[in-house]
């Protein structure tokens, strides 16, 4: 019932006219999980572009890498009928939410921006829901990246890994001599963000497909599989003793201060090297995660607008507007490590791991190889992406056998399907 009127009222609300005078000292209610360095800088842009615009910004920060604090807290604010205005979500927790009929209709401020010619396919997909914009989409980011120390590979006469086996080999290397050779957070999510680069560099393109994206238990009890969990075994033997629990910031400023030479993970990485003013490409070396090339997975962090009231409809309409402009998407997206959600903004300002961010997802959108991250909410749905968590973590965390990890991913997966 209640959901019924605040349709109702939603639909009048996307009726109105919406002009930018009407969202003068208006203000929206923003909630979001950005709270490392580099993420604070990105949500400053954000706000200082809305301030500029006389939208006042009300902080609704959840900490919590990846996101799922987050997407708890807001699960109870929506359920009290009090959603926030926006909230950061990633691409499947935005159709959860669409199937809810929890979000707004965005298509007024879409068709006038011209969204639909400019946002790449593999986003829209999430950000639209049958036909209709239900979410303004701020980045691509790239979860599958390989950060280095330069100075501790040039010091070791080291070249980026290629391959897993090279990994293996620099990572040796570099334990022989007392370096560790991998900066890790022992959290279920970042285990997965490593889980998944080792399933596409080991597997390929196609074996991502099925593992992930279809769940198809044949590819998960597949000997591929297997040797994806001997490699993560390899990898627990690269990471320090105090790995568990670690955030992901805090692992990335290992690389940075040179406590180990190497992390596994997506671009918000980059956000961190630059506001610790080091250089990304110079300073810190990013290659795509060992065997990865020529494929391409992302995610987006959308702003899902939820149904409000009339009267807050406008600063709502505004920030959707506001997000999709190009000049806010090259200078949000300077500071965040990740690309613009837009395929016609000039990338002339980036540096070179965002030019070949870029690039890479262009060609591999023309090979078809451009695919949703599991860890990163665009591949499966809460629950199934749990069951994989689930898997990972207890085998990483454990002296469990690879053989033992699969037939638990095959099992576990089909009961959360
Ligand atoms: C991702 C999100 C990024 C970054 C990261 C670490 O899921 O898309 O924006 O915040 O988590 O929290």
């Amino acid at each position: 019932m209640r959901s019924n009127v605040l349709r109702a009222v939603a639909a009048a609300a996307s009726l109105m006219v919406f002009s930018a005078a009407q969202a003068q000292n208006q203000s929206v209610e923003v909630m979001h999980w950005w709270t490392s360095g580099g993420e604070g800088a990105a949500v400053g842009v954000l706000k200082q572009d809305l301030e500029k615009r006389g939208v006042k910004w009300v902080d609704m920060a959840v900490a919590g890498g990846g996101g799922e604090a987050a997407s708890t807290a807001l699960r109870a604010r929506v359920v009290a009928g009090d959603p926030p205005t926006a909230a950061q979500q990633l691409g499947m927790n935005v159709r959860d939410w669409a199937v809810e009929g929890s979000l707004g209709n965005l298509d007024d401020v879409a068709v006038k921006g011209g969204w639909d010619k400019v946002v790449p396919p593999a986003v829209q997909a999430f950000g639209k829901y049958k036909g209709h914009w239900v979410a303004a989409p701020v980045n691509i980011h790239r979860p599958s990246w390989l950060w280095m120390n330069a100075k501790i590979f040039k010091d070791n006469g080291l070249t980026p890994p290629k391959t897993w086996d090279e990994f293996n080999a620099t990572a040796d290397k570099l334990k022989a001599k007392g370096i560790t050779p991998l900066a890790f957070g022992g959290q279920a999510w970042q285990e997965t963000t490593v889980w998944e680069d080792v399933v596409l560099g080991i597997g390929g393109p196609d074996f991502y497909k099925k593992a992930i994206i279809d769940a198809d238990p044949a590819a998960l009890k597949s000997p591929t599989m297997i040797k994806v969990f001997d490699q993560m075994r390899k990898l627990r033997s690269y990471v320090d003793r105090n790995f568990a629990g670690r955030d992901w910031n805090l692992a990335t400023a290992m690389v940075l201060k040179g406590e180990a030479a190497m992390q596994l993970m997506g671009d918000w990485a980059k956000g961190e090297v630059i506001a610790a003013k080091q250089v990304p490409g110079k300073d810190i070396l990013c290659s795509v995660a060992p065997g990865t090339q020529g494929s391409f997975l992302f995610n987006t962090d959308f702003f899902a607008m939820f149904n409000v009231s009339a009267a807050k409809r406008p600063a709502q309409l505004l920030m959707a507007q506001a997000i999709m402009d190009p000049s806010f998407q090259v200078t949000f997206n300077l500071a965040k490590g990740s690309i613009p959600a837009r395929n016609d903004v000039s990338m002339d300002k980036f540096d070179d791991c965002g030019k070949q961010s870029m690039a890479d997802l262009k060609a591999a959108s023309a090979a078809n190889h451009v695919y949703g991250s599991l860890a990163h909410g665009h591949a499966q749905p809460a629950g199934v992406q749990r069951a994989y968590f689930d898997v990972v973590t207890k085998h990483f965390n454990s002296d469990q056998s690879s053989q033992a990890a699969v037939d638990e991913l095959v099992r576990s997966v089909a009961a959360a399907k």
